[in-house]
């Protein structure tokens, strides 16, 4: 009785699991998606802390269990509540890595239960989900403290093939240890535990702080692999689900968000493109020419009796938390008769649906955000674009210059709208760290400061039109 009851909430927490991942890619659903998700975990953790059993055994050290579920959802709660939208990659990161020492703890555990018979594919799980698991924990805190500031880029020359012997060695001393030809297996199992550990540093270390975020994601997927190895050691569907969800739904997020860059996932992983992309350093090739400068109140006349504006967010307006004043000008020019619709990149922002989870929090409508293919139709016939704190998403290098480290990648062709205003505080360049060439075109108009003053500005001049 007690097993079907269990064989019922991992089902639930399949199916939810499933259900939540769908709706997670509708704006719309998401929030519903992540709710419905966290429900399903919810009843696989207390079916398996109520019904499950081994060797007839219920499990026990509740309190242990109890306590430890206190700490994580407290933990969990409050950094969920204070983390600021700019800084989600590192918290992503962080719980990440958590996942990925879970996983590898579980390996750890389990290699310590195994029986001398041969169990070569139980094996293969625990050597797996302790490689990858391990691998994923250590990178993870190192992406994380790299995101946050706290550590910087380091490689030596010839890291790459190092870390490639270090991967080699892991694979071979792991097949042996399967094969069972080793005399001392603990020694053989600790070793390529300590290998994984330092493989994992030594993975992220060299790879460029603006890849960052195709990392995680990478790493995310790794740590879904390791889970579902977990899951394929206690037999358990509910953590083989979810480990198999979230390592292909990592594996695709990767791909899509170097598709987004047009980059390759080893240029990601053993080029240089991200070492130039500090964002902060000084920008490529100088000057370029002169720049306007166009004061709100003429902003306001130009776009209070355009026919159709179009709003470019970038990670500047994430910066500023400007989405409500972002909103506000958009109601008010819309009051005036103005088309206003907004133009979103995939990678404007530092993590994959920023811009829009960043706008849906201050209530701007799905339909009208239009992603890249749809604006980029619309421009020719907008009459005046407004880019709030982006760069690199609307950078013409992208289509102009081969010498680019950003050449190929798709942008926002705002150019062939009749009048372009971009906003940000300074001349610096974006996060790719090279200059902007439209920024110097005849029909683009620069507003300087932080985004939230110049939108209030610009509100109000609106309003005294
Ligand atoms: P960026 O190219 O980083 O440009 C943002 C601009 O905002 C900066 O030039 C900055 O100029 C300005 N800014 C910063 N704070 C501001 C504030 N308070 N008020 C007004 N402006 C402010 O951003 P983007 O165009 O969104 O492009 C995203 C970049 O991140 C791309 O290179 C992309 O490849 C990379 N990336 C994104 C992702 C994902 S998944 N989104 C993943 C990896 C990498 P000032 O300093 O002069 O103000």
């Amino acid at each position: 009785m007690e097993t079907n009851i269990l064989s019922i909430c991992y089902l639930i927490g399949s199916v939810s699991f499933i259900l939540g991942l769908k709706m997670l890619s509708h704006p719309a659903t998401a929030r519903k998606g992540n709710l419905v998700s966290a429900a399903g975990m919810t009843i696989a953790i207390l079916g398996t802390i109520l019904f499950y059993q081994s060797d007839g055994a219920h499990l026990h050290n509740y309190g242990w269990i109890v306590i430890a579920l206190i700490i994580g959802t407290v933990i969990g709660s409050i950094a969920a509540r204070k983390v600021h939208m700019t800084a989600m990659p590192e918290m992503v990161s962080i719980f990440n890595g958590m996942g990925g020492l879970c996983a590898a703890l579980i390996s750890i555990i389990e290699f310590g239960r195994l029986t001398t018979e041969l169990q070569a594919l139980r094996e293969l799980a625990i050597v797996a989900g302790m490689v990858i698991g391990s691998v994923s924990f250590t990178g993870s805190i190192v992406a994380y403290g790299k995101l946050s500031g706290k550590l910087k880029d380091h490689s030596f020359p010839g890291q790459h093939i190092f870390n490639l012997v270090v991967l080699a060695v892991i694979v071979v001393l792991g097949g042996l240890l399967i094969s069972g030809n080793f005399a001392e297996p603990a020694v053989l199992f600790y070793t390529i535990l300590a290998l994984s550990i330092v493989y994992g540093i030594l993975f992220v270390m060299p790879i460029g702080g603006a890849d960052m975020p195709v990392v995680i994601s990478l790493l995310n997927s790794f740590t879904g692999i390791a889970t579902a190895c977990g899951g394929f050691l206690y037999n358990n569907p509910v953590m083989l689900t979810g480990g198999i969800l979230v390592g292909s739904a990592g594996a695709i997020l990767t791909i899509l968000m170097c598709k987004a860059m047009n980059r390759s996932i080893k240029n990601v992983l053993i080029g240089s493109f991200g070492e130039a992309k500090t964002g902060e350093g000084p920008a490529a090739g100088g000057e370029q020419g002169d720049y306007k400068e166009i004061s709100s109140a003429d902003a306001a006349m130009v776009m209070g009796y355009a026919h159709k504006v179009m709003i470019v967010p970038g990670f500047g307006l994430a910066v500023a938390q400007a989405q409500h004043a972002c909103h506000d000008l958009e109601k008010l020019l819309r009051e005036k008769g103005v088309e206003v619709s907004y133009a979103i990149h995939p990678v404007a922002g530092r993590m994959p649906g920023q811009m829009n989870v960043l706008l849906a929090e201050a209530d701007v409508s799905y339909d009208e955000l239009l992603e890249l293919e749809d604006a980029n139709e619309q421009f020719a016939d907008t009459d005046v674009v407004l880019i709030l704190g982006a760069n690199d998403v609307v950078n013409l290098a992208a289509e102009n210059d081969p010498s680019s480290p950003i050449y190929g990648m798709p942008i926002l062709e705002v150019g062939k709208a009749k009048t372009v205003i971009v906003n940000k505080r300074s001349m610096r360049p974006g996060y790719a760290g090279i200059e902007n060439q439209l920024f110097f075109q005849p029909n683009t108009s620069m507003i300087f400061g932080d985004a939230k003053g110049v939108l209030h500005q610009l509100v109000s001049d609106v309003k005294a039109l």
